[in-house]
């Protein structure tokens, strides 16, 4: 083996190791993730400025697990009428008129192996702030809460929710 070749094996192994680490590390730490979403939809006019309740749109949040994201039509609930000339609005408009949609790019989720189920926490009054941080001042929607199983056993522990295993792995 070359000089060369002798340093440059233990250096890509060394920066293989280190990434791995790095990685397990911050699993499930994206906090700051903002992705840019394909219709500038913002929280901080519509929930905060606006005051439109969180369950308008997330319907699903206090009946299932999941708290659901509105279609276009809730959206065109208003925009058939308010800022109609708007070059998103029209986006959506052309969409429906084609039969079409788009998805918006999920910022909040969890591994497959746990089960979460946003009914119960609201049932509870778990303020969506918990673990979403103050979505009303959010232009664009940001990962503020590092959702970590320490997290959410911390939380289950203060208020005497179940903390075995299987309550969040089956
Ligand atoms: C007028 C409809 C509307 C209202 C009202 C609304 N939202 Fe949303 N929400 C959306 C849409 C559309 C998305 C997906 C686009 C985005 O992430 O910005 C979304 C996304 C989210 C997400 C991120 C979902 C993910 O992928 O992780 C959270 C958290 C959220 N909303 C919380 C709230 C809370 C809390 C309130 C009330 C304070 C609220 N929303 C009010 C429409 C709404
Ligand atoms: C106890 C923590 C917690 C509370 C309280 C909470 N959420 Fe969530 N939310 C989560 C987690 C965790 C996810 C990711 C779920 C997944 O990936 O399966 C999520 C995902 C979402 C999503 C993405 C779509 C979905 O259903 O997965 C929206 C929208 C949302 N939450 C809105 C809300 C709103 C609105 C409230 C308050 C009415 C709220 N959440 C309260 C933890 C919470
Ligand atoms: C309850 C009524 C209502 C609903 C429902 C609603 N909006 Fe709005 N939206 C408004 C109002 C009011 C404005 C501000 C208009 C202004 O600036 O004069 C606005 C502004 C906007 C703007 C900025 C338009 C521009 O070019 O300035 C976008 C984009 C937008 N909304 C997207 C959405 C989307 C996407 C949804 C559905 C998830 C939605 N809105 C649901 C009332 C609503
Ligand atoms: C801020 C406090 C808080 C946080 C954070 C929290 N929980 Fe909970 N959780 C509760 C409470 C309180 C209950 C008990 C509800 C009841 O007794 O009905 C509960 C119940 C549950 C249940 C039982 C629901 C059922 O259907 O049996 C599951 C599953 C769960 N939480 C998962 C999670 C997961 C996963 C996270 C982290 C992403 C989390 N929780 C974060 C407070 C919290
Ligand atoms: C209240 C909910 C909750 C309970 C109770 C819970 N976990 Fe978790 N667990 C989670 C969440 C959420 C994650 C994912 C965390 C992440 O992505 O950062 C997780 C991740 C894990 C992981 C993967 C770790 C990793 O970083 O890859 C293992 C292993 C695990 N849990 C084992 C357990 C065991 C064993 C128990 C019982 C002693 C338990 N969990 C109880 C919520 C829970």
């Amino acid at each position: 083996m070359t000089p060369f070749v002798k340093t440059i094996i233990p250096l890509t192994l060394l920066i293989l190791v280190g990434s791995v680490v790095y990685f397990l590390w911050h699993i499930g730490n994206n906090v700051g993730y903002a992705p840019t979403q394909p219709i500038p939809f913002s929280h901080k006019l519509h929930a905060g400025n606006l005051d439109i309740p969180c369950q308008y749109c997330h319907t699903g949040v206090d009946k299932s697990r999941v708290a659901s994201v509105p279609s276009m039509q809730t959206c065109m609930n208003c925009h058939s009428l308010v800022k109609a000339d708007s070059p998103h609005i029209q986006k959506m408009k052309t969409l429906i008129e084609k039969g079409d949609s788009f998805e918006w790019i999920r910022v909040h989720d969890m591994p497959d192996f746990v089960y979460f189920n946003h009914r119960r926490h609201i049932a509870k009054g778990v303020a969506c702030e918990k673990c979403h941080g103050d979505v009303k001042s959010m232009p664009v929607i940001t990962q503020k809460v590092n959702l970590t199983m320490g997290y959410c056993v911390e939380c289950h522990r203060e208020n005497k929710a179940s903390v075995q295993c299987n309550t969040c792995h089956n």
